[in-house]
């Protein structure tokens, strides 16, 4: 049996004692007795009795092991031309300052703290400070719009919010302040202080009474130690797009999460405790608070944090620049930052001008890693070019190639297996397993392995009804896909209204909300169609009130602007065309599959269910017109 199988089956069959073995691996305060059980929602939880601390695993631990001299966490900023790096007792001593700056304005265990800064180190920092204090964190990426802010700070309820005056983009620099006060006035719930980092390049007013400058709290403030929470308490609360305009409020635990970050880096990146670990990513979502900030701490690692982009900062070069100066041994990005790399340097100059000995593997996740990509960059780069599969749900890889414990051979459009720990199977509609090669909704059988969410932010119901309750027993991922008769997997897509925009995860249900809520508007369809950079962009169809006459292009521009505005440029939503009529069943369900199909010129089979198929071919005309 090779090694990978026997770490598989022990998983599977015994999760108590694998996990149990896992969790030696972290230095708890007080090791938990009870490995799993069961909670008031019947909900599996992990190490409930366990007392621990993720900021210490992350810090102190090292600093008392003697290893307080390593590089812990670099700061590599082309859009400042700022370089900066901090030794494990450099980071915890600053993390404990903004702790205690934390706690003089009365955070303690359990409060929330709403983080929305650029990618500067002061955002790894203000993290690890609530989970030191045991505060619950959740970070809002800096790309979403004051009304996607303010409504997670009404769900979060914080207590205060921390943020820079300015964020830096390519060519342009963006003040934050205004869109946190936006946010703040448009929320029903008020923080009451906002810490602003002050950057130089735009200084933000502090003229509100709740504004603290924070580099002033820094210096008056004493440090704080690490308050032991339970692994079962959360850590911190990270928003995920669903299916409507509310994004969930995804919970991840203290324990749980710990000892899976600490076996991931082992087990799926085959990191030694000393490398130096790059996820090209951002601190606002999962692959940056998991793999920039907790989990190549907890290891032991160096970590980059790059404010910069793939390309245009200032060449596409940059990423190869970073691997080679640093010593990078693993780089993990989203396949959209290599396309556009290729794009722009598709003889890949710019790599061949650096010597990228260190670099062991590139891993991919966030959406599909199309072949040509994966070809592109194995060819160029002459690396392990490895697509993993996850979500901001699972916190770490759901299937990968487990380099850690045994290399498998590549399949192109394959994640590869399943990692220890998640038991993958494909269901048909009535949650039957189907058999190899055949397509279903990708389902996990319970228990999930540690890290995995636990609950939805204050709304139990929605974990229950959008998770759970579809086939008893197990977890529906939302992606369709297959395993084939080696037991790879593949996956194929979303099964529902999430969209992958350059390997950001977007609601095209919100986006429907924002854009018939046009007065012109009847209704509307939003969906994802295929784009060669940023794998798939959306697309409006628009059907009018009867009686109205607009100029398409006018309602266009007002129904972009209105998407920028409620979600932010990062929608990348950019056309709306007017149609007739939606393609619909005869229950009335718009047919947004086909509607799909037809944008990106696949061939389709006219559902059985369709009301009116003349209703397709108008849109193939509208469509293919524009
Ligand atoms: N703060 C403010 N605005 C932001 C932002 C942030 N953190 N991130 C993106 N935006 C804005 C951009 O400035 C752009 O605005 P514009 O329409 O006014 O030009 C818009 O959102 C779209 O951004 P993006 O999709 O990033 O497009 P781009 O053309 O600027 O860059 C790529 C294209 C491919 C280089 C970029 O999307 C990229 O690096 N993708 C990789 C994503 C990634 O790492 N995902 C994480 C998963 S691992
Ligand atoms: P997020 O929660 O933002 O990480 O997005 C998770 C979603 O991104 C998944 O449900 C998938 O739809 C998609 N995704 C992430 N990684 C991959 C991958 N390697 N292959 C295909 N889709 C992926």
């Amino acid at each position: 049996m090779s090694e990978y199988q026997k770490q598989y089956q022990w998983a599977e069959q015994q999760p108590e004692a694998f996990w149990q073995e896992q969790s030696k691996q972290i230095d708890w305060f007080e090791a938990p007795k009870t490995i799993l059980e069961k909670d008031e929602n019947g909900i599996e939880r992990w190490f409930p009795d366990g007392v621990m601390n993720t900021a210490w695993l992350a810090l102190d631990y090292h600093c008392e092991q003697g290893r307080g001299d390593n590089t812990a966490l670099i700061y590599d900023s082309p859009v400042t031309g700022i370089k900066q790096t901090y030794s494990y007792v450099e980071l915890r001593d600053r993390v404990a300052k903004i702790a205690g700056m934390l706690a003089k304005q009365g955070v303690t265990k359990g409060d929330r703290v709403v983080i929305y800064m650029p990618m500067i180190p002061e955002a790894a920092m203000a993290m690890l400070a609530c989970a030191r204090l045991g505060a619950i964190h959740s970070v809002v990426f800096g790309g979403f719009a004051p009304n996607e802010l303010a409504v997670r700070i009404e769900d979060a309820e914080p207590k205060v919010i921390m943020t820079a005056s300015c964020g830096i983009e390519i060519n342009k620099v963006l003040p934050y302040k205004p869109l946190v006060d936006k946010a703040i006035m448009d929320s029903r719930w008020k923080p009451e202080k906002v810490f602003v980092l002050q950057r130089p390049q735009c200084e933000a007013e502090l003229s509100q009474k709740r504004d603290l400058n924070w580099a002033e709290e820094y210096q008056n403030s004493l440090p704080h130690g690490c308050v032991p929470v339970l692994a079962t308490d959360p850590l911190y609360i990270l928003y995920t797009s669903g299916t409507t305009g509310k994004p969930k409020g995804v919970v991840r635990d203290n324990g749980g999460h710990a000892v899976a970050m600490k076996y991931s880096m082992k087990a799926v990146y085959d990191m030694p405790t000393d490398g130096v670990f790059w996820a090209a990513s951002d601190v606002g979502w999962v692959v940056g608070h998991s793999y920039i900030v907790y989990a190549p701490l907890i290891h032991g690692c160096t970590s980059i944090l790059f404010e910069g982009k793939p390309v245009r900062t200032p060449d596409p070069g940059a990423f190869w620049r970073v691997c080679e100066e640093y010593k990078v041994r693993v780089l993990f990005s989203a396949p959209t930052a290599f396309r556009a790399i290729k794009k722009e340097d598709p003889d890949a100059v710019e790599l061949k001008k650096y010597n990228l000995d260190s670099l062991k593997s590139i891993f991919m996740a966030g959406e599909r890693l199309d072949p040509p990509t994966l070809e592109w960059v194995e060819s160029h780069a002459e690396k392990p070019v490895i697509d993993h599969w996850w979500q901001t749900e699972t916190g770490w890889a759901i299937s990968s190639n487990p380099v850690g414990i045994e290399p498998m051979p590549v399949k192109a459009g394959s994640s590869t297996k399943p990692s220890p720990g998640f038991k993958v199977e494909i269901l048909n509609e009535l949650g039957e397993p189907v058999g190899a090669n055949q397509q279903g909704f990708v389902s996990l059988k319970r228990p999930l392995p540690p890290s995995c969410l636990t609950t939805v932010w204050r709304n139990h119901d929605r974990y229950e009804s959008g998770y759970l309750s579809q086939f008893e027993g197990y977890y529906v991922s939302g992606d369709g896909g297959y395993l084939d008769e080696d037991g790879y997997l593949f996956i194929m897509g979303r099964v529902d209204d999430v969209i992958n925009v350059a390997g950001h995860r977007l609601s095209t249900g919100e986006m429907e909300e924002i854009v018939g809520g046009h007065p012109a508007i009847a209704e509307c369809a939003v969906v994802g169609v295929h784009d060669d950079l940023k794998g798939q962009l959306p697309l409006g169809l628009v059907v009018l009130k009867d009686g109205v006459k607009v100029d398409s292009d006018q309602l266009e521009t007002e129904l972009v602007g209105k998407v920028r505005q409620e979600i932010g440029a990062v929608a990348c939503f950019k056309h709306a065309l007017v149609v007739e009529r939606l393609p619909k069943t005869r229950s009335g369900k718009i047919l947004r599959r086909v509607i799909r199909q037809i944008a990106d010129g696949k061939t389709y089979t006219v559902p059985s269910t369709i009301d009116d198929p003349t209703s397709l071919s108008e849109i193939e005309k509208v469509l293919h017109t524009n």
